[in-house]
């Protein structure tokens, strides 16, 4: 599974990127608005920071506007996946941008017929919301189950599963049972991925025992034990 992060703040991303565990990042209007920053400026950023694909949205809501804003957008980098609402024109920019080799992200989608239509358009991602739904007492999983299902009749559909409105760890984790291609992740909730007391607990008490024994593997000599290894 691709990991992604959900967040316009450039500073988490380059924390979160040095890890070598980040694939990919999504914004939308709200992180950029909760940025702070020009738009096309925290976009560029980005797309120099992560190789990955890095979703920026349009903003318009009619075909004519929105192509021409991903035509854009597509510009700023070769990693940028213009990402478009799952409505009638935004399938029908998803199906000319696609057309023409540009990534696109299909967003907003609470149903499986809206991921079919999208894959049908030549979506490359389809974010499902799945915490947007829990929140309406909707099992968002359920939706992942459905569209991986879906998309796995037709092998001819390029369309990755995105995860998106993840809010805890454990939707990374039924996500991924799921075959769900990608999971974009908060900050805080890619932190909790790494979170679990017995390894605090351990580690503690690794240390401790090893503190007992006063050595240093930095400081010990190497050659000798290497020459002892290889005679055996
Ligand atoms: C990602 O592409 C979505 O914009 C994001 O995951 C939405 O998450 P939210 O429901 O927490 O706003």
């Amino acid at each position: 599974m691709k990991f992604f992060v959900d967040t316009a703040d450039v500073k988490e991303i380059r924390d979160l990127a040095a890890t070598g565990l980040v694939d990919g990042v999504t914004t939308n209007p709200s992180l950029i608005a909760k940025s702070g920053r020009r738009f096309l400026d925290v976009v560029a950023e980005i797309a120099s920071i992560v190789p990955g694909p890095v979703s920026a949205e349009v903003a318009a809501t009619d075909h004519p506007t929105m192509l021409a804003e991903g035509r854009k957008l597509a510009k700023i980098a070769p990693n940028i996946a213009v990402k478009v609402p799952l409505t009638v024109d935004g399938l029908k920019t998803c199906k000319v941008l696609s057309d023409g080799g540009t990534m696109v992200n299909v967003t907003l989608c609470f149903s499986a017929a809206q991921a079919l239509l999208a894959a049908k358009a030549g979506a490359s991602f389809i974010s499902p919301f799945v915490g947007r739904l829990d929140d309406i007492s909707a099992p968002g999983m359920e939706l992942i189950a459905d569209i991986c299902q879906i998309y796995r009749q037709y092998p001819h559909f390029k369309t990755e599963v995105l995860v998106a409105s993840i809010r805890h760890p454990l939707h990374v984790v039924d996500a991924a049972k799921l075959g769900a291609h990608v999971s974009t992740l908060p900050p805080n909730v890619l932190r909790q991925l790494f979170a679990h007391p017995l390894t605090d607990k351990g580690l503690a008490a690794f240390l401790a025992d090893w503190a007992s024994t006063g050595q240093s593997i930095l400081e010990e000599p190497i050659e000798d034990r290497r020459a002892l290894a290889q005679a055996r």
